[in-house]
């Protein structure tokens, strides 16, 4: 699943993989992991210095699991805002994306550790994501999609995964994985790539498409194409053994890189591998400070954030805020070292005599909770728990077990396991309707007393991972009166599942039980919530998305918050006007009461430190420095790629080069409810000047914009200086597909209240070309450029003219 063959008689050993980029994940399943934000809360920092810190502890964290390559970072970009995995990446921008995802590999290859850079190309949405054609025209490629790649290519990356789909775009229609001008013409002779293309998991469709296309490595293995098959091209001729060469020299490259390779003379091993201690203190401290920095301010009229320093009342309010949503779906999770709640964090740090009440108050997720099996017995023996029965293809019981706890998955599966059986008594004592059910996925049947409650004949294989529907199957259920005769004693449910043994991956079966007891209905609880509010000097109120909307596998059908979340949030604000409302969300949101609401934080997928770091933003310990990384709509009907459902197979990326905020930018395009770019933090500044150096008219190279900000605010506060380039009307005349503006470069910079700071910009020549298709060459169009200073993309403050001449 995770290790290249070694092979001893060379020195060769294993290589061994794992994901990222929420983490280093423990391949072995063995050990928890420092479990980091989603990586839009690191591109929300846009501090490149920490993103360094980032990868030092990527290196650190595979070390200790002795991991040789991270598959991360992902630098597809954020094309919807629908996109499953969207908080895998960085940014709408690929500017950002890049300057970040550099950093962050740089510092962890120089600590002999590889990073597996995913997933190329054009792989930015889920939808039947291991089937659709991405049609890019291929400047959109170029300037937009394959950007960040090629910046990572050319600063030292030693590894790049090919993505599930497909490209029509860029020399050929070709699944990625045998794309070949995308491989191997633009990826290994273009731009010098001298390390491994692995490919994505089980995404491998073919032996000599993808060993011409440039894939060096079929992953997992040695089940799948490239397992007997390639030995049987080889042999049949159908592939040269000359043709694998290179890829065997790039794999040898990569273990030598990474310290797998042992060198004949000596015996000693090769690479860079250095050691890098690190305690679960020092990652947690800067988890703690990287979420509080990424926390971005999108309002605070009212001044409420920071909190005042006295004793306060604070109500802490919403389902996250019991229990936040710490990490997307999909491929990314990873086990926490720890996790840490807003309502312990709070207390810990509120001042003594403050008093902090924690109510739930929303709905969030479709599924009810997990059944407690404390009201469980096995029907057979008669113990407490639940029957685990397994069943081979008769029907015959091969082991059987009384489990005192279950959390919905079972691996313990061997080859002739076809069914997992389970039965319990569940008692129901208290009046009322309960709800009870079995969620999974594949052929099964779940009954309660003999009654059907669901069936299915469909089997389940490798495409219910790559969907991710294993993780989040919604449970179906029935209702049953409780305390009634039988009920008491125990309703009887049963459920035959399938064993689902999808190729490249462990044999598992889902089995997600779920019991709703009766109870309040969902208005007292928002009504319980309201009077909290009222009650309190302050009102927290978190809200978010969940696994079941945010997940890799799937894109997001809409963009509204899940449940009843709007509401809630309408009550606390009714209640109390003192409220701070947090976005605990990787991806946008619409927020219908945005005008409405005094104060609204974006919180991220915040990973171990959700409640420390939180408590720092509230208290005022660290600064929210962050700035938006993608653009926030106000209204779904404004959003400019809405979706991303393929048509006849295609995802048209019709769009061209207006990726994310560029689009909003268009004369006439409706107004955000906060543009790319923008974030308060907790101080003013005053933007005084701008000189640029470095720009001989003619000259294809960098340039620097020197801007002077000074804090006018009463705190120390941190700036991002964001510059972005426009077009002169005569350069954009002739050019209408080049977007209105788009971000040249930024810089983050500190300063004392009172104090003047100058941060130096750097705007790549880049920044300032296009690809001419015809030339097959990159370009700069002759004429005037404006270089604007600003906040946000929309809040831009000085402007300095940089002119450029045909090139010499
Ligand atoms: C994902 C990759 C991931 C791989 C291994 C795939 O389904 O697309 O991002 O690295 O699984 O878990």
């Amino acid at each position: 699943m995770w290790a290249t063959t070694p092979v001893e008689r060379i020195g060769l050993d294993r290589v061994l993989m794992t994901d990222g980029p929420v983490g280093v994940r423990d391949p072995e399943a063995r050990d928890s992991s420092a479990m980091l934000p989603a990586p839009s809360a690191l591109s929300a920092t846009w501090d490149v210095v920490l993103a360094r810190r980032v990868g030092a502890l990527f290196a650190a964290e595979a070390r200790r699991h002795d991991v040789d390559m991270v598959l991360a970072p992902q630098v597809n970009l954020q094309r919807t805002p629908v996109g499953g995995r969207h908080f895998e990446c960085y940014s709408e921008d690929p500017h950002l994306t890049a300057e970040i995802a550099v950093a962050l590999v740089v510092a962890a290859q120089q600590r002999g550790v590889g990073m597996c850079v995913k997933h190329y190309v054009a792989n930015d949405s889920e939808t039947d994501r291991t089937r659709y054609l991405a049609r890019v025209d291929e400047r959109t490629l170029r300037e937009a999609y394959l950007a960040p790649f090629e910046r990572l290519v050319r600063a030292g990356a030693w590894s790049v995964m090919g993505a599930y789909s497909g490209i029509d775009g860029g020399g050929a229609t070709a699944p990625a994985l045998e794309h070949r001008p995308l491989l191997t013409g633009v990826l290994k002779d273009e731009w010098g790539f001298d390390g491994l293309v692995v490919s994505d998991w089980v995404a491998t469709g073919s032996v000599a498409a993808a060993v011409r296309g440039g894939l060096d490595l079929q992953m997992p293995g040695p089940d799948g194409p490239w397992g007997d098959g390639l030995l049987a091209a080889v042999h049949a001729d159908v592939v040269a053994e000359s043709e694998l060469d290179d890829k065997v020299r790039r794999l040898l490259r990569l273990a030598h890189r990474v310290g797998r390779l042992r060198l004949p003379d000596d015996g000693t091993t090769a690479g860079t591998r250095v050691d890098t201690p690190r305690t679960a203190e020092d990652s947690s401290a800067l988890l703690r400070e990287l979420v509080a920095r990424s926390t971005v301010v999108l309002k605070d009229d009212a001044g409420l954030v920071p909190f005042a320093a006295a004793p306060l009342r604070v109500a802490l309010l919403g389902a996250h805020a019991v229990e936040p949503f710490f990490q997307g779906g999909g491929s990314s999770f990873v086990v926490p070292d720890r996790l840490s709640y807003p309502a312990d964090a709070l207390r810990e740090t509120l001042l003594a005599g403050s008093v902090v009440d924690v109510v739930a108050g929303s709905r969030v997720l479709r599924n009810p909770p997990e059944l407690d099996l404390t009201r469980c017995t096995d029907p057979v023996t008669g113990e407490p728990g639940l029957r685990v029965e397994l069943l081979d293809a008769d029907g015959r019981v091969r082991r059987a077990r009384t489990r005192t706890s279950w959390d919905g998955w079972a691996h313990d599966v061997g080859p002739h396991d076809v069914t997992l059986r389970l039965r319990a008594r569940v008692r129901l004592d208290e009046p009322g309707t309960h709800e009870l059910g079995v969620g999974t996925v594949g052929v099964h049947r779940v009954t309660v007393d003999g009654r059907l409650v669901s069936a299915g004949d469909v089997v389940a294989r490798e495409d219910v991972i790559l969907a991710s529907g294993h993780n989040h199957p919604i449970a179906a259920t029935t209702l049953v009166e409780g305390a009634v005769e039988g009920a008491v004693e125990g309703v009887l449910l049963e459920a035959d599942l399938q064993v689902v043994h999808p190729v490249g991956y462990d044999r598992f079966v889902r089995g997600l039980l779920v019991h709703r007891l009766p109870g309040p209905s969902a208005d007292d609880e928002l009504a319980v919530a309201a009077a909290a509010a009222s009650a309190a000097d302050v009102a927290v109120v978190v809200v978010g998305t969940t696994h079941e909307v945010e997940s890799e596998g799937f894109d997001r059908t809409g963009l509204a918050l899940p449940g009843n979340q709007d509401e809630l949030v309408r009550r606390v604000l009714a209640a109390n006007p003192r409220t701070v409302v947090v976005v605990n969300a990787g991806a946008p949101v619409v927020l219908p009461w945005y005008d409405d609401a005094p104060a609204v934080l974006w919180g991220w997928l915040p990973g171990q430190e959700a409640g420390t770091a939180l408590a720092d933003v509230l208290t005022g310990a660290t600064e929210p420095s962050g700035r938006l990384p993608w653009t926030l709509p106000a209204r779904e009907a404004d959003v400019p790629v809405p979706h991303a459902v393929p048509a006849d197979g295609v995802v048209d990326y019709a769009e061209g080069l207006d990726v994310g905020y560029r689009a909003w930018e268009r004369p006439g395009a409706p107004a955000p409810a906060a543009p790319f770019g923008h974030g308060l933090g907790w101080t003013t500044w005053e933007y005084e000047g701008a000189t640029l150096t470095g720009a001989p008219e003619g000259a294809r190279q960098d340039v620097e914009l020197r801007v002077t900000v000074r804090n006018t605010g009463p705190r120390p506060g941190r700036e991002v200086v964001q510059v972005y380039v426009e077009p002169g009307a005569e350069v954009a005349a002739a050019d209408p597909a080049r977007p209105v503006r788009w971000l040249g470069g930024f810089a983050v910079a500190d300063a004392a209240p009172g104090e003047t700071v100058t941060a130096t910009v750097r705007v790549p020549a880049r920044a300032l070309e296009t690809w001419d298709v015809a030339a097959g060459a990159w370009t700069t169009p002759p004429g005037a450029y404006r270089l604007r200073a600003g906040r946000s993309v929309r809040d831009l403050r000085l402007d300095v003219e940089l002119v450029r001449r045909t090139e010499i």
